[in-house]
């Protein structure tokens, strides 16, 4: 019996290109991107974020034909309103088969001094909001006995370097959360798949928040650098279709994954000189 890294036979799942994806942080980066090559290959798709005009400019820049794009606008930190989009995203076409959790927030801050209220503010976006909503959507997969969850965590989920702790803590989180619900879905036909990035080059760090919670407002070195969210997103759909439960994409970062499995304390010599920014 042929089967992915979350255990369900190959054929019993829907392709994505016949699914419902509900895609979150769709406004910008990796999830406009996904967007435009999820609807490019005829899936139907909802896009969610805070910002309604961006997400209505990446619907108007997708492919695929109109009717197959939905926007339904959410803020992950307001997690109580969380279920009843859920039900929207449901009621678009009486069914959602995978969401893409990839809304969050990055860092610059040294973790001494990072504000309490900062913290907490990461923490609700990339950690209470990304579960909450996966919560909400759970039932509608069990009860289907098929869906199909996607995080997008980080490398910084796997380790830690200076300046971002409550990142790498809120991914860290993300981490546990999803291997925990993975071992619960199998019973469910519900496939569970954690996708650590490297360097991508979109807006995270403009936007990423500094330790009295400013905009950082500029780029870090890495993601300049970094492979484009076009690149990113048609390297990760390949690998999705396999359902594997963990894909790491990226350059030369994705080594320290690896070499902390290997050897912790040669991973943190190299952090130690590395010039992180
Ligand atoms: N770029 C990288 O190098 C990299 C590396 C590893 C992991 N990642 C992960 O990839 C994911 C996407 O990030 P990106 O690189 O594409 O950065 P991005 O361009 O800044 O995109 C972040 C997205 O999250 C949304 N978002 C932020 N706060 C939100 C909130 N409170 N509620 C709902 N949506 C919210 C933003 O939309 P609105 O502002 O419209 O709400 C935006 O669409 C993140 O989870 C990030 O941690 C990125």
């Amino acid at each position: 019996m042929e089967q992915g890294g979350n255990g369900k036979q190959k054929g019993k799942r829907k392709s994505l290109r016949d699914s419902v994806v509900w895609i979150t942080g769709a406004s910008s980066g990796i999830g406009e991107a996904m967007a435009y090559d999820f609807s490019r290959m005829g899936a139907r798709i909802i896009l969610s974020a805070r910002r309604t005009d961006e997400l209505e400019r990446v619907k108007r820049n997708c492919e695929g034909p109109e009717e197959n794009i939905r926007i339904i606008p959410l803020d992950l930190s307001e997690t109580d309103s969380l279920t009843g989009k859920a039900s929207e995203a449901i009621a678009c076409w009486g069914e959602v088969d995978v969401l893409l959790n990839n809304g969050g927030m990055s860092q610059r801050a040294l973790a001494a001094e990072a504000e309490m209220p900062v913290i907490r503010r990461i923490m609700e976006v990339n950690f209470f909001g990304t579960i909450a909503l996966t919560q909400a959507i759970l039932p509608h997969f069990i009860a289907r006995k098929s869906g199909y969850v996607i995080v997008i965590s980080s490398v910084m989920g796997k380790i830690g370097t200076k300046y971002r702790s409550t990142y790498a803590a809120s991914k860290h989180a993300l981490q546990g959360w999803y291997d925990c619900l993975r071992q619960e879905m199998y019973e469910h036909d519900v496939d569970v798949s954690l996708v650590c990035p490297g360097f991508v080059k979109t807006s995270i760090t403009l936007n990423s928040l500094t330790a009295d919670g400013k905009t950082y407002a500029r780029m870090g070195d890495g993601q300049s650098k970094a492979m484009s969210a076009e690149t990113f997103s048609r390297k990760l759909i390949p690998k999705l279709e396999k359902r594997k439960a963990e894909i790491f994409i990226g350059g030369p970062e994705i080594a320290t994954v690896w070499l902390k499995r290997l050897s912790p304390a040669l991973l943190n010599a190299v952090l130690k000189r590395a010039k992180v920014t």
